[in-house]
């Protein structure tokens, strides 16, 4: 292999394509399973980028509303390098032509769950993820050292020896084998092994798969992330509805038209995603639905809220004239494979960046708006750090491909989805997860899914108290979704 043999990187969301872009003039390869662009979380994301640049804000308010989110099991260093990072990311970003938002000539600053503060840049409105994404692939497009294909499947890591020596991919129907001392996982989440996601339906964990299929080391399975307000339609990948709506003052109603966060948190509707989302799912149980009220607010629709409204009218629902009905869904993994903080694996020449990675930033619960800093910060340092290494070590020995596996078929996908959803949701208990794990039992020969599902199963069995987002009503810290939480 020569010298500067080309990085690897699976996945075109923006921790993939900051990683890329951060690399040069390394040569890299970047891998992507749909046509450019198209086949990430983060075109969906309508959330911004959290930094602490507004009046009166600091650094260390921004730490400390993402410890609090995280329940503090969040690795506090990190946390600091993000939160520092934030202002110079937002402007990176416009370097790279990405036109944030602006009121009265400067960035306009939004609120979202968990922030004492506005400090939420978007671009486009709620478009942000688009637009950040589409301006990183221009980028990426005109970048010399990147050849970028798409419609790739990767099915397998190469190792020689103990480390990773390449990937094998599958491209139109024919096996490839393509050498790298570095690939990174920039794979995405595993919300669409739920049965309600707010997840493009990909996001099954195939990289996280991978990894453990290598023998990977990975952490904290059980902490997945509930949005409390997916448009709430008869699908499985459902649209997401924006937590900046009630930052800018949309209310959670139940049938009755009932406030149902007041009373209950410092922060009512704006209180951690976790909190939240446990009461839309108990309350939607119980009631039957969950309203998002937003049609008195002061607000330009089309240009702060296009894509929910788009979204909204395509389905027969006017935001600005009836309220909207929501549902917790599967949105973000907090766990995931584990690294340090520069992307490092357990595995020599494997790194993970952005949602498949769990480097303890998030710790229980991911604060609103700190993913796609996580992506542009993480993606970029571990990119600078590739581009500049050498690769020290020959690789040498037989060549193992580590591979996935078959995966399940829609009818098994359908019943997994549907026993995560029911036993490892937003409120979980002891026997639910072992009931979870007798029903996947069979299928675990027939896909990884299955496996990948049953790890995330036993993690939540083995975290038996409550915190952040996993939640356990038989835990002996158990309180009532309805009970008021201290801020
Ligand atoms: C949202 O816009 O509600 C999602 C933002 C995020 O996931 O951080």
């Amino acid at each position: 292999m020569p010298a500067r043999a080309p990085i690897v990187v699976v996945g075109s969301g923006i921790a993939g394509l900051c990683t890329a872009l951060a690399a040069a003039p390394r040569p890299v390869v970047l891998l992507s399973r749909k046509a450019r662009g198209t086949d990430s979380a983060s075109v969906l994301a309508q959330g911004g980028i959290a930094a602490a640049i507004g009046p009166g804000d600091s650094i260390e308010s921004h730490v400390a509303d993402t410890l609090a989110a995280g329940c503090g099991l969040n690795d506090v260093s990190r946390v600091r390098m993000l939160a520092a990072a934030a202002p110079a990311a937002i402007e990176w970003l416009q370097a790279q032509g990405v036109a944030f938002d602006h009121a009265e000539g400067t960035l306009k600053l939004g609120r979202e769950g968990g922030h004492r503060f506005a400090r939420i840049v978007h671009a486009g409105g709620d478009a942000s993820g688009e637009r950040i994404s589409a301006a990183l692939s221009a980028a990426v497009a005109v970048a010399a050292h990147v050849e970028w294909r798409s419609d790739v499947d990767v099915d397998a890591l190469l190792m020689q020896g103990n480390r990773i020596s390449g990937v094998r991919i599958n491209a139109g129907g024919h096996a490839e084998s393509i050498a790298s001392p570095a690939v990174v996982l920039a794979t995405g989440g595993i919300g669409a092994l739920f049965a309600r996601t707010t997840n493009p339906e990909a996001a099954e964990g195939s990289g996280l798969a991978l990894a453990i299929a290598a023998g990977a080391e990975v952490r904290d399975l059980e902490f997945v992330q509930f949005h409390p307000t997916a448009l709430d339609l008869d699908s499985h990948s459902l649209p997401l509805v924006t937590e900046a709506l009630r930052g800018a003052g949309a209310r959670l109603l139940d049938p009755d038209g009932k406030p149902i966060m007041e009373g209950l948190h410092a922060l009512a509707d704006l209180a951690p995603r976790d909190v939240v989302a446990r009461r839309v799912w108990q309350v939607r149980k119980e009631q039957g639905a969950v309203m998002l009220d937003a049609r008195n607010l002061d607000i330009d629709w089309p240009r702060a809220f296009p894509t929910v409204l788009a979204t909204c009218l395509r389905h027969g629902l006017d935001p600005r004239r009836m309220a909207i009905p929501v549902t917790a869904a599967a949105h973000f993994h907090m766990g995931g494979i584990r690294t340090d903080g520069d992307g490092r694996s357990s595995i020599g020449g494997l790194y993970a960046v952005g949602e498949v990675a769990c480097n303890g930033l998030h710790g229980a619960n991911r604060l609103a708006s700190n993913s796609l800093l996580e992506c542009v910060v993480t993606g970029r340092r571990l990119g600078t750090h590739l581009g500049a290494c050498m690769d020290s070590e020959a690789i040498e020995g037989r060549t193992q491909a580590m591979a996935i596996g078959s995966g399940l078929d829609a009818a098994e996908l359908s019943l997994l989805g549907d026993t995560l959803w029911r036993t490892a949701g937003p409120l979980r208990c002891g026997a639910g997860l072992a009931e979870g794990l007798r029903m996947l039992e069979p299928l675990l020969a027939r896909g990884w899914q299955a496996r990948l599902a049953c790890q995330l199963l036993l993690a939540a069995s083995k975290r038996a108290h409550s915190i952040g987002a996993h939640w356990r009503e038989d835990a002996e810290n158990a309180v009532s979704v309805a009970a008021p939480i201290a801020a």
